[in-house]
C-alpha cells in the first residue's frame, strides 16, 4: 500500500484530484468509480478547478458510483445522485448519460443490482475512489460475518444512520436501506484511492490498514488489493507509525 499523509487538507484534495486528472489525461475514456460523503467534496472541487485550468475533458469518461439510498429520488437533496450532480457532474463536461449510480427507486432492486454488476463488469473500473465509514464500511458494505461480492441491497447499521444523520433534518429521515457495490466489485478496480480525514477515524484507519483482514472491518480487505493508494490527513494517520510529520510523508504500510 502506498500511504501518504498530508498536513494540509487542500494539499490532500489536490493530490487526489491530480491522480484522477492524470488518469483522464492519459486515458480520455477512463472509467471512474466514484464516492460520496463529506470526504470527497474538496476533491471534486479541486478536480473541477484542475480540469478547467488544464483543459482536461471528461466527454469520454464514464463514472459508476458506489452506492445510493433506497427510496430517495435523484432530485432529493440527500440522494447521492443529487450530490454527484451538485459537486461534480454539473461542473465538468461529462455527458450525463455516461454517469451511473445505483437506482434506489428501482421497482425490482434485485434485477437492478444484477444489471449494475453487468455494467461494471463490462466497463472495468480504472480507478475507484473510496471514503471510509467509522465502522470500517466501504461504499455501504457494513461489517458482517459475510460480505457480498456484487451489488446488493443492505440494511444500514444504526451507527451509520447516526453518522449520516448530519445531512438530513432528523435521523428519522435517514433511509434504512441502501444499494451498494459489493466488496468484490470494489476490489476488481484496477487501482483504488482511499481517502480518510479526521481524528475520529484514526482508530478505524489503523484497523483497516494494519489490522487483520476480516469482514468485521470491510476496508481491511483492501489489504488484499495490489494497487491501493491511501491519502490521509495527519489526524486520521495519528495512530499509524508514519515516521515523519512534515509536509507529505509517504511510507509503506506495516502489512
Ligand atoms: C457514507 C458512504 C461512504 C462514505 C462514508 C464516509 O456512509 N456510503 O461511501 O465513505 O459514509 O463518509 P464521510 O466521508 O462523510 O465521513
Amino acid at each position: 500500500m502506498d500511504i501518504r499523509v498530508f498536513q494540509d487538507n487542500k494539499d490532500l484534495d489536490a493530490a487526489a484530484a491530480s491522480l484522477i486528472a492524470e488518469l483522464v489525461a492519459a486515458k480520455p475514456n477512463a472509467v471512474l468509480g466514484l464516492a460520496t460523503g463529506s470526504t470527497p467534496v474538496g476533491i471534486y472541487r479541486s478536480l473541477v478547478d484542475t480540469a478547467a485550468r488544464s483543459g482536461i475533458s471528461f466527454k469520454s469518461v464514464s463514472t459508476y458510483n458506489l452506492d445510493e439510498y433506497v427510496g430517495l429520488t435523484p432530485d432529493n437533496e440527500q440522494s447521492y445522485a443529487y450530490y454527484m450532480n451538485q459537486h461534480l457532474f454539473s461542473k465538468i463536461d461529462i455527458p450525463l448519460n455516461r454517469t451511473f449510480l445505483p437506482d434506489g427507486m428501482s421497482g425490482d432492486l434485485e434485477a437492478h443490482c444484477a444489471a449494475y454488476d453487468a455494467m461494471l463488469e463490462q466497463a472495468g473500473v480504472d480507478l475507484q475512489l473510496l471514503g471510509l465509514g467509522h465502522n470500517g464500511h466501504i461504499g455501504f458494505n457494513e461489517p458482517d460475518s459475510q460480505l457480498s461480492a456484487g451489488t446488493h441491497v443492505v440494511t444500514l447499521d444504526e451507527a451509520t444512520r447516526e453518522a449520516n444523520a448530519r445531512f438530513f433534518s432528523s435521523i428519522d429521515e435517514v433511509p434504512r436501506q441502501a444499494v451498494t457495490m459489493g466488496v468484490g466489485s470494489i476490489l476488481k478496480a484496477h487501482r483504488i484511492l482511499l481517502v480518510v480525514r479526521g481524528a475520529d477515524k484514526a482508530d478505524i484507519v489503523k484497523r483497516a490498514l494494519t489490522g487483520p483482514v476480516t469482514t468485521d472491518c470491510p476496508a481491511s480487505l483492501l489489504q488484499t488489493h495490489a494497487r491501493v493508494t491511501v491519502l490521509l490527513d495527519r489526524e486520521a494517520a495519528s495512530l499509524l507509525a508514519t515516521g515523519g510529520n512534515e509536509g507529505c510523508s509517504t511510507f509503506a504500510s506495516a502489512m
